[in-house]
Order: C-alpha cells, then sequence, then structure tokens
C-alpha cells in the first residue's frame, strides 16, 4: 500500500544518509518530492539517484534568505506541503575547551536556527493535516562529551517539537521528532575525528549497544514513514527513538 499517495513532501538534507533513505521510501510510497543540500554535486547525484522526478534545491539550512528561497520554489513547484521533514544538521567533535565560537555559532545555525525558521517560513505552505518531523538525536537526554554543543541543540530541538507541537496543532498540524542512535551515514566522517579515532569510537558504540551494529538509514525512514502518513494521526509532539536500545543504558 501506497502511504503518502496524493502528498507533497520536502526533505531538508535530502541528499545524504538518512534523508536519502527517506526520500527513496517516500517516492515508494507515492508521494511527490523536493530534497535540499548545500553540496551540489551529491545533490545532483541523489536527483539522479532518485529516478529524476524529484526537485533538488540547493539551500543552506542555516541561512535565512536560503530558507526563504526555498519556500518559495517549493510553492511554486507544489503550491501546498503535506509532509516536511526537518532532517539537515551538522555535528562537529571537539573537548568542550578547544570549542570555538565559530563552530558553536555554526551548529546553532543549522541546528536550532535553521530548524525553527525551517518550519516558520513552511507554515503558509502546510496543509491542514500536514505532518512535520524533525531528527533530533539521543544526545538530547544523554550527556555527551565532546559534543556538547550539539548535544544541546538536540535537546533544544526535542523542546521546540513540544512547543510547536501544541502550537501547530491548533491548525491541524502535527510537529513529531525521530531520535536516531548511532546510524550508519556520512556524519561520522564528517565530525572532524580523525580516521583511526573515528574507526576507535565506532568500535566502541557498537561493543556498548545492546543491539551490537549501527542501525541503518533506511531504519530511521520508516519510522519517519509512519511520522509522515495518517497512520501517525493521533501523534502530536512526541519523539520515536530509533537507536537499538542504547539510550536505556
Ligand atoms: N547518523 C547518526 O548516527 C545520527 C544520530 C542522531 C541524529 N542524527 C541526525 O540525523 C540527521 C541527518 O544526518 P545523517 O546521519 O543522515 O548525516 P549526513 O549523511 O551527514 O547528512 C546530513 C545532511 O544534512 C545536510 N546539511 C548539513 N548542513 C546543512 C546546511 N547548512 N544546509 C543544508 N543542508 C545541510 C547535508 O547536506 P550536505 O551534504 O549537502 O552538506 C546532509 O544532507 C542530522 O540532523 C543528524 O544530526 C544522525
Amino acid at each position: 500500500m501506497q502511504r503518502l499517495s496524493g502528498k507533497n513532501a520536502l526533505i531538508t538534507g535530502g541528499n545524504s544518509g538518512i534523508g536519502l533513505a527517506t526520500a527513496k521510501l517516500f517516492l515508494e510510497h507515492g508521494a511527490r518530492l523536493a530534497i535540499t543540500g548545500r553540496d551540489a554535486a551529491s545533490l545532483e547525484q541523489a536527483r539522479i539517484a532518485l529516478g529524476g522526478n524529484v526537485l533538488a534545491v540547493r539551500s543552506d539550512a542555516g541561512k535565512l534568505s536560503d530558507i526563504e528561497q526555498l519556500m518559495k520554489q517549493a510553492e511554486g513547484h507544489f503550491g501546498k506541503l503535506d509532509v516536511l521533514f526537518v532532517n539537515a544538521g551538522i555535528a562537529q567533535a571537539a573537548p568542550f575547551e578547544y570549542v570555538t565560537e565559530d563552530a558553536f555559532d555554526e551548529m546553532v545555525a543549522v541546528n536550532i536556527k535553521g530548524i525553527y525558521f525551517t518550519i516558520q517560513k513552511a507554515l503558509p505552505l502546510l496543509s491542514a493535516g500536514a505532518s512535520v518531523i524533525v531528527t533530533t538525536s539521543i544526545t538530547n537526554q544523554m550527556g555527551s562529551p565532546n559534543f556538547s554543543v550539539y548535544g544541546a541543540c538536540k535537546a533544544a530541538q526535542r523542546s521546540l517539537v513540544r512547543s510547536l507541537g501544541l502550537e501547530l496543532i491548533a491548525r491541524g498540524i502535527r510537529i513529531n521528532a525521530i531520535s536516531p542512535g548511532p546510524i550508519s551515514t556520512p556524519m561520522y566522517g564528517r565530525v572532524g575525528l580523525p580516521n583511526e579515532v573515528e574507526e576507535m569510537v565506532k568500535a566502541e558504540i557498537q561493543g556498548k549497544s545492546p543491539i551490537k551494529r549501527f542501525g541503518e538509514p533506511e531504519e530511521v525512514a520508516k519510522a519517519a514513514l509512519f511520522l509522515a502518513s495518517d497512520d501517525s494521526s493521533y501523534i502530536v509532539g512526541d519523539e520515536i527513538v530509533v537507536d537499538g536500545g542504547i539510550s536505556l543504558l
């Protein structure tokens, strides 16, 4: 059964990892789709991999002018949006005393300001009954040494989902979150760790995980599909944890 038949969906950060896996699943379920990313080459690769019939918009989630431009394009293309997956995010690892103002500002710009204004600027396009989904992280409920700014941003996202959940349901718009644990995506290669440290961190996480493996982006995509579809019609301001049990430890 196609669970998003006739729905228009926008996925930020749809050119990689969780966003790309979700884009594939949403298409399989009949959605009309737009994706964003910053990197023009991987955005074009994703557009082609998704079969070409996808609006791919280069847009920096940390820049208000880009967000406004993105929504103009989405409005021109779709008219209305039924699903908004606010998924673009960045993580940079550093011990507390080495976190720079630039790194702090960049993470806050993309992970807090970016998601806030993506939802606000999309609001005029969102249909009654629309579903908004934010990719948070289990770092929003755990202490995360060397990821203090990222964890704080993800906790802020969780708070926003609660507050906006209450504000937007008055218009029939549901907002919920997906909280991934360790998922095999390019993100681990982007946090700024040397290769050998990255491999050590991954092995440590895998050993500690109750399920003894990383999750696949497709496993997160299935939770996104549930929240995007009418199957989750009574779920508001909540968060689905997709982490193999690691946050229970
Ligand atoms: N992987 C995990 O273990 C994990 C765990 C918990 C939460 N998450 C969250 O899951 C989400 C997706 O991450 P992922 O794991 O799929 O990693 P990923 O493969 O690195 O994907 C990140 C996506 O965000 C986009 N992005 C980053 N900064 C952006 C910006 N300023 N403007 C527009 N797009 C931007 C990237 O686009 P470009 O490539 O074009 O920059 C990319 O599409 C993030 O919010 C992340 O925090 C991931």
